[in-house]
């Protein structure tokens, strides 16, 4: 079955209220002229409940940028997968690379989320990549491998491929310019693809969707979106303006 492309704005520790509304606003008409490809919007806890409000029985799939994995109790500071379901997000990033470098998150915590998120009914989308050194030194397969199979030893047997979605973002290409070129970006989510078939078998890892993050911006979209394995751009910098997120997802068309 074809993958439905997907182009996925985060917005990161960004906007107020007022931002997210005019965001909200404009992006809406922009994913429902984005036939065939989804568009998703990560934002900060404090927008979530207006963004997801203003996107509702829109195209737009209003996300949360983390979560913790237990439902509720003395966990200072965090919020639940519960409360993102209540205020109406669809998806949740898990593992983004700031989380695992900044807040120390292991690959233990991140299969304990994506679990919790899959059973609440939130689609994660699962992060993984290397550092520049990780890469250089030839460490970077077993990095990625690693996150991979921690979250896929986590999750059930029979998971459906629709229901979760990958994103390779090699640390070095974000938020520095410094894009992955088309070549890697392939190379790295084949991989991931092909490790996806060995644990999960062929029908799965055909059918789930693997993006690309890391400096995507207009100039460059249209050539990490043409290699195969590659299903949409998960996009930091160049999404925080909407016309130019709007230009990213009519390139993914
Ligand atoms: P960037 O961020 O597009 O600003 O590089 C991507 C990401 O971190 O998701």
């Amino acid at each position: 079955m074809a993958r439905k492309p997907m182009m996925a704005a985060n917005w990161k520790m960004n906007k107020t209220l007022r931002e997210a509304e005019d965001y909200a606003a404009a992006v809406i008409p922009k994913a429902e002229d984005a036939g065939g490809v989804d568009v998703a919007v990560f934002v900060p806890f404090t927008c979530l409940n207006e963004f997801a409000r203003m996107t509702a029985d829109t195209p737009v799939i209003a996300g949360a940028q983390n979560f913790y994995f237990e439902d509720s109790g003395a966990y200072t500071g965090e919020v639940s997968a519960p409360m993102l379901l209540d205020v109406g997000a669809r998806a949740v990033l898990i593992g983004h690379s700031e989380r695992r470098e900044i807040f120390f998150e292991s690959d233990e915590m991140v299969a304990k989320k994506t679990k919790r998120a899959l059973d609440a009914g939130l689609i994660p989308v699962v992060c993984c990549g290397e550092t520049k050194e990780e890469r250089d030194s030839g460490g970077m397969w077993d990095k990625i491998q690693a996150q991979i199979k921690a979250v896929m030893d986590a999750v059930d047997g029979d998971l459906d491929p629709e229901k979760i979605i990958f994103a390779y973002e090699p640390i070095w290409a974000i938020g520095t310019g410094d894009t992955a070129s088309p070549e890697d970006a392939q190379d790295a989510i084949g991989q991931v693809r092909g490790l996806l078939e060995e644990l999960r078998g062929e029908g799965f890892a055909g059918s789930v969707r693997i993006l690309y993050g890391g400096s995507v911006k207009p100039e460059n979209i249209a050539e990490i979106m043409s290699q195969r394995d590659v299903d949409g751009g998960l996009v930091g910098g160049a999404a925080l303006d909407v016309e130019s997120f709007g230009e990213l997802v009519e390139a993914a068309k």
